[in-house]
């Protein structure tokens, strides 16, 4: 009979690559709630380490299979090669485990004996080569290797079987070092904290007093750079679930959080119940949101192919589609000019992506300019809010690379401007 945990597993992997579900929707996966707490750990390791290593995974089937199998089969194999290469299951488990989901149902029982001869041979020709070319899809592949040269390309790939450390954003930065003993927790540059640990989170210290939020290293650099000073109107454009947000108000700023998803900013409103921090909530779309009011500050951390994210996302290297990242530019471009609309004379914007996809990072940041005579760039002085070094580009904006910090961070492009008075 199929375990419960991995026909959780599989339901995972089927919605994050199969329906395109996203991971955070696909994690929350029926078969796993009813899960006793290991196994539930186990359903989302497994389904992880799949992901993870999806490049090496697919490789090793394909050269073992002569024709696609059906889908759920290519799933099931994938978590029996995941089983045997990057958990530490005995073999004869994970291909006994792999036949009996195949035989759970109807339709894939008649490949039971395919799923056993394949990850038999599989597990008796051992794990494939590492290989960083492999770890993401060619294209991506080729797209980092065309904007960013062979070595960046394959350092950037390389962090994708890595799972990531948690990094916390305090809401004080004077409790950043008491914080970190209490948490047993390093403090990166500009304030972040870092936390190998796992379980959970609700449970670590000061969670439940608001003293910090979750928010990636990388994440926390954009409001750094905006530097919104007390009592300053700042807008954030695309603003929830929060985390910036939250950074602004802690600063200090009167800020107006707006965001088209009502379902995403319900996080913001807990957020800022937890932490005690204040801002104005509203949905609304950009382009079209009934409000004449002018900001000091603008910040808009626009929708976009998230491939910065790969270490949290893996998913999203294996279900973006090339013709997606052209859709999600002309989104980023009309929301930036919805953005500009917003800015007093004087005022800065600051515009920024997890995405590593230089159209929706420089040749947006130049476009706008392009578009808007009444801005020029501000260039981000280089370790600028805790940023890379190596992440300053020779125009002053920020070209964030996942492997600009030992442990990895998010990728990241951020452009500052201002409004000429
Ligand atoms: C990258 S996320 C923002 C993350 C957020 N700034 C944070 O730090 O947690 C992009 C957000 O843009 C929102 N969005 C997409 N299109 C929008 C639009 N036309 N107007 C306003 N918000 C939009 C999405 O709902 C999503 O929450």
């Amino acid at each position: 009979m199929a375990d419960p945990a991995r026909r959780a597993a599989l339901d995972i992997l089927t919605a994050a690559l199969a329906q395109r579900a996203g991971l955070e929707a696909a994690l929350e996966a029926p078969g796993l709630a009813g899960l006793a707490p290991q196994d539930r750990a186990f359903a989302r390791a497994l389904a992880m380490a799949t992901l993870r290593h999806l490049g090496p995974i697919d490789r090793a089937l394909e050269a073992r299979l002569q024709r696609a199998p059906p889908e759920p089969i290519t799933m099931i194999l994938r978590l029996g090669v995941a089983q045997l290469f990057y958990l530490d299951t005995p073999a004869y488990a994970a291909v006994d485990a792999s036949v009996a989901l195949a035989d759970a149902s109807r339709a894939t029982q008649p490949f039971k004996g395919l799923v056993n001869a394949v990850l038999r041979r599989a597990g008796e020709a051992g794990p494939p080569p590492g290989d960083p070319d492999d770890l993401a899809p060619a294209w991506l592949f080729a797209r980092w290797r065309a904007a960013y040269g062979e070595a960046q390309a394959r350092a950037i790939a390389a962090v994708i079987p890595d799972e990531p450390a948690t990094d916390l954003t305090p809401r004080d930065g004077g409790e950043t070092a008491a914080l970190a003993d209490a948490l047993e927790a390093e403090i990166l540059p500009g304030g972040s904290l870092r936390r190998v640990g796992r379980g959970r989170i609700e449970e670590w210290p000061g969670f439940a007093e608001g003293r910090w939020w979750v928010q990636d290293a990388a994440a926390a650099i954009p409001a750094r750079v905006l530097a919104a000073a007390p009592g300053e109107a700042v807008l954030d454009l695309c603003a929830a679930p929060g985390g910036k947000a939250l950074q602004l108000a802690a600063a200090g700023a009167k800020v107006t959080a707006l965001d088209r998803s009502a379902a995403r900013l319900a996080r913001l409103r807990e957020s800022l119940q937890r932490t005690g921090l204040a801002a104005e909530v509203i949905a609304a779309p950009a382009e079209t949101w009934k409000d004449e009011r002018r900001f000091d500050a603008v910040l808009v951390d626009a929708p976009c192919s998230s491939t910065g994210t790969l270490r949290r996302n893996p998913d999203v290297l294996w279900t973006l589609r090339p013709g997606e990242i052209a859709k999600l530019a002309e989104v980023q471009a009309r929301l930036l000019d919805a953005a500009a609309r917003r800015v007093l004379a004087g005022g800065r914007l600051v515009y920024c992506v997890c995405s590593l996809e230089g159209e929706e990072g420089e040749a947006q940041a130049r476009a706008f300019l392009g578009r808007n005579a009444d801005f020029e760039a501000a260039p981000i002085a280089p370790g600028d809010g805790g940023s890379p070094q190596a992440s300053r580009t020779a125009e002053g904006w920020l070209r964030v690379l996942p492997h600009h910090l030992a442990g990895g961070l998010d990728g990241f492009f951020v452009a500052r401007f201002r409004r000429l008075g």
